[in-house]
């Protein structure tokens, strides 16, 4: 069949969306970016200047407002009541309080509701940290995107650098390691391998590598 659900998991900056992009493009498939959404969320809650560890005032904010994704290509577009916030979901401020709204339950309940309409009809690249154990059970393919933490944060660095943006090495890898501390340790659908995932670590596999690599599991399945 060509509509086919596939979930790609794993920690921060491991290349999910770079590789998750290229494959659906490629499939012809939709793509769908978990981690904005719970950005997303996480962005409206700091503007409103809400404790973020207050499940109730947050899912208060949530159920008074209206978040949007729009999936596209090269970005899928993030809208808060009608505000655009694709570039501001991002900024570090938004990167380094993420992990505690992705911890509530009640969030996580919403958005997978979301996550699961948007997958229902197939033809789909989700990427996240809990689509192939929580979202998408019975997606055909699952993938689990791993990499050094070293790897990580070079290539994070190095992207940085593109775009004009000077980070400092050590600060992204004590960042991105607190991250994936955060997200492996919580209660509720923690970052963590599928029983049936495929395990595809990274460290010293190029995006083309990858993207080939996953191609071939998922012709396997088609
Ligand atoms: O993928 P990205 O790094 O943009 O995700 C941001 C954060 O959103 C993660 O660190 C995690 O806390 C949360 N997240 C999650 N479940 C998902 C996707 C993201 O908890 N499916």
């Amino acid at each position: 069949s060509k509509d086919l659900q596939i979930a790609i998991d794993g920690p921060a900056s491991a290349g999910k969306s770079t590789v998750a992009k290229i494959i659906a493009a490629k499939l012809g498939y939709i793509y769908c970016d978990t981690g904005a959404m719970y950005r997303a969320v996480t962005y409206k809650a700091l503007q409103d200047r809400i404790d973020l560890t207050d499940e109730q005032a947050v899912m208060q904010m949530l159920s008074d407002t209206k978040i949007t994704f729009i999936p596209g290509e090269p970005v899928q577009k993030v809208f808060v009541n009608n505000q655009e916030i694709t570039k501001e979901i991002r900024q570090p401020e938004v990167t380094n309080s993420v992990s505690t709204i992705a911890a509530l339950q009640g969030v996580r309940k919403r958005l997978t509701v979301d996550q699961r309409k948007l997958a229902e009809n197939g033809g789909i690249v989700m990427d996240g940290r809990d689509i192939g154990s929580t979202v998408l059970p019975n997606a055909q393919v699952k993938i689990f995107l791993i990499a050094s933490v070293d790897e990580r944060a070079e290539r994070r660095y190095k992207e940085n650098i593109q775009k004009g943006i000077t980070t400092d090495l050590e600060t992204l890898k004590q960042e991105i390691a607190v991250r994936d501390q955060k997200d492996s340790t919580r209660k509720v659908s923690p970052l963590t391998k599928a029983d049936d995932a495929i395990e595809v670590d990274t460290t010293s596999m190029n995006i083309e590598q990858v993207v080939a690599k996953i191609l071939e599991i998922v012709a396997k399945k088609s």
